[in-house]
């Protein structure tokens, strides 16, 4: 389907912490930027490296370096916000374009409310970052947006998702790679993700 499923035993025990409704605000907030901590260190593993000489205190070493990719993370507002900070620590030079979606209780459809890219996204890869992949219908219209702007090169993180997300990205976007730590059964008559963990916006920013 285009998915890969992280199964690294870190994120598995963080996952369930975060699916856990006795978690707070605080702990969750924390546990959703470590996982896409150790998510970016996952999905960075195609990094190309060159080779270069550095020297030591004992002489010279044949060393490799980061190939000159240039990388931007795409969140999508809110709950994606939560997500930066754990992505920055690994790749602290990347570029953040923000994309403010919301996804209409009624329609279920995005609705656009802010963009703001880096001027030279289409020379940057580019990870889209969202915790929840329900519908698909942000994630579809984030890749939308951030073709639109000229970028070439794109990955979806997202912390849990559901079939139909996944299809939807796999119809609309076939060439985005999404990477989860779980893929669970399904949508609620809300589209909210079941067993999911709830509303990652409100349970990241407490505004329930
Ligand atoms: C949530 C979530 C995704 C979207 C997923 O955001 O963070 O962006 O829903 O649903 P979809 O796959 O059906 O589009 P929400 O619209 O609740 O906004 P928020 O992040 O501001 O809470
Ligand atoms: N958005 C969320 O925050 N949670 C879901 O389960 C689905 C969409």
């Amino acid at each position: 389907m285009g998915l890969t499923i992280l199964s690294h035993p870190l994120l598995q025990h963080k996952l369930t912490m975060l699916r856990d409704k006795q978690t707070g605000v605080k702990e969750f907030r924390e546990i959703v930027s470590e996982i896409a901590m150790l998510m970016c260190y996952e999905v960075t593993r195609d990094l190309p490296l060159e080779d270069v000489t550095v020297e030591t205190p004992l002489g010279d070493a044949e060393a490799k370096v980061i190939s000159g990719k240039k990388l931007a993370f795409a969140p999508i507002l809110r709950a994606g916000l939560g997500m930066v900070d754990g992505m920055l620590h690994l790749v602290p030079n990347a570029k953040v374009a923000h994309i403010g979606l919301y996804r209409d209780p009624e329609t279920l459809l995005p609705v656009k409310y802010y963009c703001k890219m880096p001027a030279d996204i289409s020379e940057r890869d580019v990870i889209i970052l969202d915790p929840m992949l329900a519908t698909g219908g942000s994630a579809c219209a984030a890749a939308r947006f951030l073709k639109d702007y000229g970028a070439r090169s794109l990955k979806l993180l997202c912390i849990l998702a559901a079939p139909q997300g996944v299809e939807k990205m796999r119809e609309e976007h076939r060439d985005v790679d999404v990477f989860a730590c779980c893929l669970d059964a399904g949508l609620d008559s809300h589209a909210y993700i079941v067993p999911g963990l709830g509303d990652a916006g409100d349970r990241i920013f407490g505004t329930k």
